[in-house]
């Protein structure tokens, strides 16, 4: 109760830029990161759509052991306060034939009434630290043009800009490729 009464206090004051510093001090203290294991596989189906896949009745148990099985090459983070999920990230090994401890970062996100709190950096460097922990020589990611507060937030950890194209879609959106090395 308490603390959501603080919750509230803060995501309303951070608003306003003096606050802004107080506030990731307190949300700090009431944010929790969580790497998903498969008893987390209902809030997965909920919180990662693509984890559906084409199979769009996919259930809770299919998923649980598809987790079981794809141990090891794919990681799922979660932040939460209160027991709600507010933001999300995930990373999953994609071998190369050149490069076999390559990985891709996605699915990163942090619901709009908790942004500019420092979350998503948290989630960001989590799942680096993973990745480099399982051995990840390469973690490549994509993003559109528009999305400058997590093109901010790449730049600022360390990936470096790779190349740029447009979608071929109708909207011909401009997407960004980026990479980070560990070892650089
Ligand atoms: C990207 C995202 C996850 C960041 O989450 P967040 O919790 O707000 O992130 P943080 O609070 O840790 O950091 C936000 C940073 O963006 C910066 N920022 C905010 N608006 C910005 C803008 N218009 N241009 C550049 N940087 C901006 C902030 O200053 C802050 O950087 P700083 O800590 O160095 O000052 C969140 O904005 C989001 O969910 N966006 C929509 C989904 C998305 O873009 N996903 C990426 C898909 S590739």
């Amino acid at each position: 109760m308490i603390n959501n009464i603080f919750l509230r206090i803060i995501l309303y004051l951070k608003r306003y830029k003096l606050f802004r510093s107080l506030g990731k001090l307190v949300i700090n203290r009431m944010v929790y990161y969580h790497i998903a294991t498969p008893e987390d596989a209902e809030d997965i189906l909920q919180h990662f759509p693509y984890k559906k896949g084409p199979e769009k009745n996919k259930t809770k148990e299919q998923l649980t052991q598809e987790l079981k099985d794809s141990k090891d090459k794919e990681f799922f983070f979660m932040a939460k306060t209160n027991g709600r999920i507010i933001g999300k990230s995930a990373i999953t090994l994609y071998p190369k034939r050149e490069n076999p401890n390559h990985w891709a970062f996605s699915s990163f996100y942090v619901y709009q009434e908790y942004r500019g709190l420092g979350i998503g950096e948290k989630l960001l460097r989590l799942a680096l630290k993973k990745a480099e922990e399982s051995g990840a020589t390469e973690i490549v990611l994509s993003v559109f043009d528009h999305l400058k507060p997590a093109i901010h937030l790449y730049r600022k950890v360390g990936f470096k800009h790779v190349s740029s194209h447009r979608r071929d879609d109708e909207n011909h959106s401009l997407v960004h490729i980026y990479v980070y090395r560990p070892l650089e």
